[in-house]
């Protein structure tokens, strides 16, 4: 019998076990196994250009947090209650030298220090150093604000990864925080369900070739629709596959996407044109049901707009796609959405071209292990000649 979808012979629907996900590998709020394992990394939270006068509201990890920029161009990351009497620093104003509470004026600089408390008469430094707001550490690259949310003691360098680094003068890299995939726009940043699911899906090449060309025709490339070889394979930062394909015409292909922890991949050109690949993305739990993604892309400096993952599925966008144009053509946010918040587990068949997604699984597992266990994870770096890290992703022709 599959795991756990009926009791009995007759395979009847009735009386089938209550489902349930697995907590362990999905569940991200403070103190939970996989929460604890994500702490120990830093998470991009959101685009550096965002962060102006206004102070942004965030959920990461299940925690609501404000981030800021104060005049002096500093970015902070804050707890949302003011620490004095719980005023929503959302409503606070930034300075030169932090960020106001709008209640009675404390001012708090980008490590939660108190430089002011107007209201208390004569300066009480011993009373101010206590009133100290909950912060984490915050630092800024390729266009992206990151977070570090975990022990202080634990807090690993900021990597930088090879494909993004050594730009020429006429090249730059692209920042974005739309969540396409297939489905999905910049309409919709907040993806409505498990970031699991989406990470897991990455290393599913078999979904291609139905879902992205049989099934709902051609959303990629058409020749992603010649079923390939595949081989799944342990790297230093994660995993990857190839994907082998025999074209009719003779040409050949490997194609390398590569999964690292704790959240991140890159996928190769869905056009299929040769080479490394140009873009990167990060999966960021918003909490147990949502997440985000954050994409770089490497461009020409004349490049203008965000560029595009993946295809349109019609001339239009998909948040303007009726009902029955995503029923007659679903797409990857169709799919994962209608999984649930969080898939059922325990209502899964597993069968041998799910080989990549139990393999990310049990290696997501031993991850969180050995953060239990008192040990640094995978990609979690210290040691500043070990960086930039390689990737290896792209689209490889043997025979052109
Ligand atoms: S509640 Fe923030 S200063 Fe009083
Ligand atoms: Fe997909």
């Amino acid at each position: 019998m599959p795991q756990g979808t009926t009791n009995n012979l007759s395979g009847s629907a009735y009386g089938r076990v209550k489902p349930f996900h697995d907590a362990e590998i999905t569940e991200v709020g403070p103190g939970t196994p996989c929460g604890e394992f994500m702490r120990r990394y830093w998470h991009p939270i959101e685009m550096s250009e965002r962060l102006g006068e206004r102070p942004i509201k965030l959920r990461i990890l299940s925690e609501d947090l404000i981030l800021f920029r104060d005049r002096s161009g500093r970015p902070g990351l804050i707890t949302p209650r003011c620490i004095h009497r719980g005023a929503p620093m959302a409503f606070a104003k930034v300075e030169a030298r932090g960020i106001r509470c709008p209640y009675h004026g404390w001012l708090f600089d980008t490590e939660g220090n108190c430089l002011e408390q107007p209201c208390e008469g004569k300066d009480k430094p011993a009373f101010r150093a206590r009133c100290r707001q909950p912060w984490y550490p915050v630092e800024e690259r390729y266009g992206l604000v990151f977070a570090f949310m975990g022990p202080p003691n634990k807090k690993p360098l900021l990597p930088q990864w090879s494909p993004f680094e050594n730009l020429t003068p006429d090249e730059k890299i692209v920042p974005d925080a739309a969540s396409y995939s297939v489905g999905g726009d910049e309409t919709e940043e907040i993806i409505p369900w498990n970031w699991l699911q989406d990470w897991e899906n990455t290393m599913d090449p078999f979904h291609v070739v139905i879902l992205h060309s049989a099934f709902s025709g051609p959303q990629f490339n058409p020749e992603m629709a010649v079923m390939p070889d595949v081989n799944w394979h342990d790297t230093k930062l994660g995993m990857q596959y190839t994907a082998h394909r025999k074209f009719p015409d003779g040409r050949e292909m490997d194609r390398i996407t590569h999964v690292m922890f704790p959240s991140l991949r890159s996928v190769p050109n869905i056009q299929l044109s040769g080479g490394i690949a140009e873009s990167m993305g990060w999966l960021v739990p918003v909490d147990d049901n949502r997440h985000r993604t954050f994409h770089i892309t490497r461009m020409p400096l004349d490049f203008e707009g965000v560029p595009l993952v993946t295809a349109p599925i019609l001339d239009k966008k998909w948040s303007d796609m009726t009902a029955d144009e995503r029923w007659m053509m679903p797409g990857d946010w169709e799919i994962q959405k209608g999984q649930g918040p969080i898939t059922c587990h325990s209502e899964e068949s597993l069968g041998s071209s799910d080989t990549g997604v139990a393999m990310l699984r049990r290696k997501l597992r031993t991850q969180i292990r050995l953060v239990q266990d008192g040990d640094n994870p995978t990609g979690v770096e210290f040691e500043p000649s070990v960086l930039p890290f390689d990737i290896g992703a792209g689209n490889f022709y043997r025979k052109e």
